[in-house]
């Protein structure tokens, strides 16, 4: 789509398709020089191992534009390591992870006429895709594959913004099992949760809260991202354990509260029955495409816990101002986190 037809301003969460894109093969057991070409379709075989076995994974990464233009990557580095632990548990191969930082950043320059301006509060979202291209019949690793990177700009995931919204506990569906592959940002983790989530929006939440798959109890995540609460006046999330994908937001907002406010934070099992008493205050979800969601409500069957009367809690907002700042170069980065295009 041509960057002068798109409304900046008015941007959900939807594909719109940029100029260009990276792709990089991996043939004979190595990966090409990849290049950037215009976007669009590729060969595949039908008997590829990402078509039959789901054999597949991948990153979501922002660029941002600064107040005085400086384009902004969020800890790129981040991004490049977890797209190679994933690698690792589908026995695909690594990729470099100065070749990703490369890449990420030679497609964002190449698209760079659709990073959202500043005042929209848009980002040019990054999706880093890995697939088995090889054919392939019996269940095992493709001998070929394709690394992409393409773009989308994109305004908030959840449409409602920085406003609180409302989530269901599912007694009926799990997201990941012990010994699975929940820690990795594999594609077949998401074909299972959208029947789940189609569900409960039906009934008006914005998406689930999955628990623990061996006690139904703890909570594991959010659909699409980490989940945090105040309890007892701690910042509390739930320590990984092989099902939760470990967010690069998740790490950030505990370093945040650690350094930066005077909180205690704990990464421990959380009981969902926790949720409903009133030692915890606020809660809210992380991610790169969520950035920090407060959460409004939480129901479980017919009992519903709203949280501050639905608005945005004080140390959750408290965070996201932090957080944001430091993405949008409006803060210091004492971390040295955001790193410039
Ligand atoms: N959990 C799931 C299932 C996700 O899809 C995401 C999004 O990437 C996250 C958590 C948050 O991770 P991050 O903060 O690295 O974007
Ligand atoms: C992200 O936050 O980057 C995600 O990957 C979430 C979702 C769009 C899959």
């Amino acid at each position: 789509m041509n960057p002068e037809e798109i409304d900046f301003y008015n941007l959900g969460f939807d594909f719109i398709e940029t100029n260009q894109m990276f792709i990089s093969e991996f043939k004979n057991g190595e990966w090409d020089e990849g290049k950037i070409v215009p976007f669009g379709p590729f060969e595949i075989s039908p008997a590829a191992c990402i078509l039959n076995y789901g054999q597949g994974i991948f990153e979501g990464m922002k660029a941002l534009k600064g107040k005085t233009g400086e384009i902004t990557l969020f800890r790129p580095d981040e991004n490049a390591k977890r797209l190679n632990i994933s690698a690792k548990r589908l026995l695909m191969p690594c990729f470099d992870e100065e070749r990703f930082i490369n890449a990420v950043k030679d497609v964002v320059r190449a698209n760079k006429e659709y990073i959202p301006p500043y005042d929209s509060g848009g980002a040019l979202y990054i999706r880093p895709l890995m697939i088995g291209s090889g054919p392939i019949l019996g269940v095992a690793p493709a001998n070929e594959y394709k690394f992409i990177i393409y773009t989308v700009p994109v305004g908030p995931y959840f449409p409602e913004g920085f406003k609180a919204i409302d989530l269901e506990i599912s007694m009926e569906y799990t997201r990941a099992a012990p010994g699975g592959t929940g820690y990795a940002k594999t594609c077949c983790n998401y074909a299972g949760t959208m029947k789940p989530a189609k569900e409960t929006k039906t009934k008006g939440y914005s998406q689930i809260i999955y628990l623990d798959a061996s006690n139904m109890e703890y909570i594991d995540e959010v659909g699409t991202a980490n989940f945090f609460a105040i309890i007892d006046d701690k910042l509390v999330t739930p320590k990984l354990k092989g099902t939760i994908l470990p967010g690069i937001t998740r790490k950030s907002v505990l370093e945040i509260a650690n350094t930066k406010l005077s909180v205690t934070s704990e990464e421990r099992d959380i009981s969902y029955k926790e949720l409903f008493n009133d030692s915890c205050s606020e809660a809210f979800c992380t991610g790169t495409a969520a950035v920090i969601t407060p959460i409004g409500s939480i129901t479980l069957n017919k009992e519903t816990r709203i949280f501050n009367n639905s608005e945005p809690g004080e140390l959750t907002k408290k965070i996201y101002d932090l957080l944001i700042g430091i993405q949008r170069l409006e803060i210091d980065d004492d971390f040295g986190w955001v790193e410039k295009i």
